[in-house]
Parts: C-alpha cells; structure tokens; sequence
C-alpha cells in the first residue's frame, strides 16, 4: 500500500512556520489526504496530537488510509465545516490551513472558528490565496480566482489582516511569497474546467496579481 497524494492541492506549505513543538494540539482545517497533517504529527511526537477535519468523506477516507500507511497514532480525522469546527474553545494550541479558507461560503465565520478553539496564547498559521496587486478591475479578479478554483473574490492582504483582527487575533501577519505569474493561471484554467474565461483576462494585468501567502495571528 502507498501514500495516496492524488490530491495534493495546496498553496503553500504551512507545517514549517507553525513553529510546531513536542507536546501541541494541531488542528488543519480541510485536511485533505492529510499530508500537512502527517508533517504535524511527527514534529508533536507522541505527546501530542494533530487533527484533520474536512467536510469531505472521500477526502477523509484517503486521509485514514494514508495516516495508517504512515503508522501515525497521534492523529484523528473529523467530518465536518470550518465554519463550525466540532471541536470545544480553548481545545488546541495550533490552527493550520492550507489553501482552504479561501474557499469558505463564510470567511469570517471560519476565522472567528480557528480563534475559538484556540486557547490562550495559541497559534493560527494559514497558507492562503489573495490579491496582491492594486487596482485589479474586479471582474479580472473574480475570473482568475475562478481560473485557480476559487469560487469566491480574494481578499487583499489588508482586508485578510483586518478580518483576522475582526475574528479576535492579535499581532496578525500576511505575507505574500509566491505570485501566480501568467502561464500559471493557463495552465490551472484547463484543470479546472475554466477556460474559456481566460479570454477575459488581460495577461499583462493580471500576470502576477494573485499570490500564495502566510496568514498569522495570535490567540
Ligand atoms: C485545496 S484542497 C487542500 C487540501 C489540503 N489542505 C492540502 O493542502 O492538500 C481543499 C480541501 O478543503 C476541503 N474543504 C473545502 N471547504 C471546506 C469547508 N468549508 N469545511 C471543511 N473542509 C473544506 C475540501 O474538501 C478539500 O479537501
């Protein structure tokens, strides 16, 4: 049996920031396969614990499969919405995420969820998709979120700060460490089943206009 990583999908890699030490609570929220997941436990070591929720049964079911694979006993798998994480406050030391929020019906209310379970002084570290160029007409920006497989319009990295601030977080961050250059957004446009949108997009407006960033905030 192999580690199924078929649906590898994120926009960073989170794990190596979160600081993570031996002893913590991790929650990733849309765990996926649980590949974060699987970094998580092995820097918490047998003392602690990491938990992957996702509202998606397949997902978990590969998630499962792949933690036995990786003999990994300190993780457990949740069914269930960030939005309404089915976890009690004050319950985790280290919220992760990769490339998920950005996906939420309801951003704040999945933000203000991460900061809930947090207990005091805990950590929220999000890998994340935005907007990172000014003035992008907001047509070209929902249509290449489209393109990369986000329903919903992106923030900008001020709007995301003031959201965490709005859902409880101090000494929040957002930092920006990958453009998605042109061809990027060509290439993703076909996987995603989008690409007759890309007719709508200026190359040289929105070439590098979305990002990948680091989304921190404090309990
Ligand atoms: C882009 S993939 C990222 C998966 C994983 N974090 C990774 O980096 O490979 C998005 C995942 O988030 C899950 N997801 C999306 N929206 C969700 C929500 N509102 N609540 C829980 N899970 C969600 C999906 O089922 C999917 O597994």
């Amino acid at each position: 049996m192999t580690v199924n990583m078929a649906s590898a999908c994120g926009c960073g890699t989170p794990v190596p920031y979160a600081c993570l030490q031996r002893g913590e609570r991790v929650l990733d929220l849309g765990c996926g396969t649980g590949d974060d997941v699987a970094q998580a436990a092995a820097l918490v070591g047998e003392a602690g614990h990491v938990f992957g929720l996702d509202k998606s049964l397949e997902m978990l079911q590969r998630a499962v499969e792949n933690a036995a694979v990786r003999e990994l006993a300190n993780v457990s798998f949740l069914e269930g919405a960030i939005e309404s994480i089915p976890l009690a406050d004050g319950s985790i030391d280290v919220v992760i995420s990769n490339c998920v929020i950005n996906l939420s019906h309801s951003r704040p209310a999945a933000l203000r969820e991460a900061r809930r379970v947090l207990a005091p002084g805990g950590r929220f570290l999000a890998a994340d998709l935005l907007v990172a160029k000014a003035g992008l007409p907001s047509e070209m920006a929902t249509n290449a979120a489209l393109v990369l497989g986000c329903s919903n319009e992106l923030w900008t990295a001020e709007h995301y700060a003031q959201e965490l601030e709005d859902a409880g977080f101090n000494m929040v961050s957002v930092e920006v460490f990958a453009r998605v250059p042109w061809r990027q957004l060509e290439a993703q446009a076909h996987k995603t089943g989008h690409a007759g949108l890309l007719g709508t997009l200026d190359p040289f407006v929105v070439h590098d206009a979305l990002a990948s960033a680091l989304v921190r905030g404090c309990a």
